[in-house]
């Protein structure tokens, strides 16, 4: 039978971590792959972590089944962490499953749309992160893009995106991101949020909005404020959350799916069937990250510690974001590259040719991948001045 199947395109991503590793040149950067590292170039175990893994380590005396759902004090300290002081407002409607990472999150609940509605399309940003494509694509649901990104003005193309979701309707999911657009660093600004969450309401589509970076933006509630606001006005949503970069937790594969409902009975409903799926798919999630999760999250003093931490994270992007901006400008005498530093997260895209992508790879040991996206977050500020020479070299 395994001879029937063809061979795959693989993933780009995954191709790039493998080529930068074989790369043996001293001063290579890897600007490709979407974690967060610090001034040394390392990602490191958070220390809120390490704290809660010795607590797990000491503590824990059982390694029996937790349950579908998960690890339950999880998943109520995430809805808290995503709907801030409205979370109390909304208890009775909301339902939460601890998830593996953001991507069974996403998966999780794609596949509860099939289940209900196989002939749903679900509209993704265009561009939108590459493993969007894959993951609707499993769920067997059909795919389409709206407009979202300007590549000549680098902001949003909000007429065009609302004039897009405005035909859309009760048989279309919109796939948003939470904060920190993947990979344009683009988001909406509180009022284009306000503009959607009115929009979903009167056209009946089911919004779903992937929070992958909370934290990393603007600040833990800032980057909730699509989320927030959409809850409030639609009757249904539908949120993927992943504690990967937030709480730096990637290997651990821990995330959240969350379901809205304005019938709490119907909210019910829809995590019974999340957990049926979930079962005769991986049957339960792994608990050591959500385990160590919520213990950073619900007591104080290692709370404060990650909170520090968090800000640290963000506040070293931000700055990266304003000193390869500057650079640029004095490189170039111009303001080509000032967007940088207006956009979140750790992404943003140089607009660059695949085949200029190749040169800086081949020639300057910089791996990125061919749509020019960049991780700000993998620059080391010693390595700005050299970074943006070979860019600017190469898109001359
Ligand atoms: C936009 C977006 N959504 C979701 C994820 C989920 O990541 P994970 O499954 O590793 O938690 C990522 C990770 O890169 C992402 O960029």
């Amino acid at each position: 039978m395994l001879e029937l199947l063809q061979p795959t395109a693989g993933d780009p991503l995954i191709a790039l971590m493998g080529a930068f590793r074989a790369d043996t040149r001293a001063d290579k950067i890897d600007v490709g792959v979407g974690v967060y590292r610090d001034e040394h170039g390392k990602t490191p175990v958070m220390a809120a972590v390490k704290q809660a893994e010795k607590h797990l380590f000491d503590e824990q005396d059982t390694k029996a089944y937790v349950g579908l759902a998960g690890d339950l004090k999880f998943n109520a300290a995430i809805v808290e962490q995503v709907f801030g002081d409205k979370a109390a407002q909304i208890q009775d409607r909301v339902r939460a499953v601890q998830t593996t990472g953001g991507c069974g999150a996403l998966r999780s609940l794609l596949d509860l749309v099939a289940q209900s509605k196989p002939d749903a399309t679900v509209w993704v940003s265009d561009p939108t992160w590459l493993n969007h494509i894959p993951l609707v694509r499993s769920a067997r649901l059909k795919l389409e893009t709206y407009p979202y990104f300007d590549r000549e003005k680098q902001g949003v193309r909000f007429e065009e995106m609302i004039a897009c979701l405005s035909k859309l309707g009760p048989n279309d999911v919109v796939l948003l991101h939470g904060a920190c657009h993947n990979p344009t660093g683009a988001d909406l600004s509180e009022e284009q949020w306000q503009q959607i969450a009115q929009l979903a309401a009167k056209q009946g589509f089911l919004p779903f909005i992937d929070l992958a970076y909370q934290g990393l933006g603007r600040g833990l509630d800032a980057d909730a404020y699509g989320v927030r606001c959409v809850a409030e006005q639609v009757p249904e949503l539908l949120v993927a959350i992943s504690c990967s970069k937030n709480l730096g937790l990637y290997r651990e594969r821990v995330g959240c799916a969350i379901i809205v409902h304005q019938q709490p009975a119907t909210a019910q409903r829809a995590i019974e069937n999340l957990l049926v799926l979930v079962r005769g798919n991986y049957s339960m999630p792994p608990d050591h990250g959500a385990n160590v999760a919520v213990r950073v999250l619900s007591d104080p003093t290692l709370r404060k510690m990650w909170l520090d931490e968090l800000e640290v994270m963000r506040n070293r992007i931000n700055d990266l974001r304003r000193a390869v901006s500057t650079s640029f400008r004095e490189r170039l005498g111009n303001d080509r590259f000032d967007y940088i530093q207006h956009q979140y997260g750790m992404f943003s895209l140089l607009g660059l040719k695949a085949e200029q992508v190749q040169i800086l790879r081949e020639q300057y040991g910089i791996y990125m991948p061919g749509d020019s996206r960049t991780n700000v977050a993998g620059l080391q500020h010693s390595q700005i001045a050299r970074f943006v020479e070979a860019v600017a070299t190469v898109s001359k």
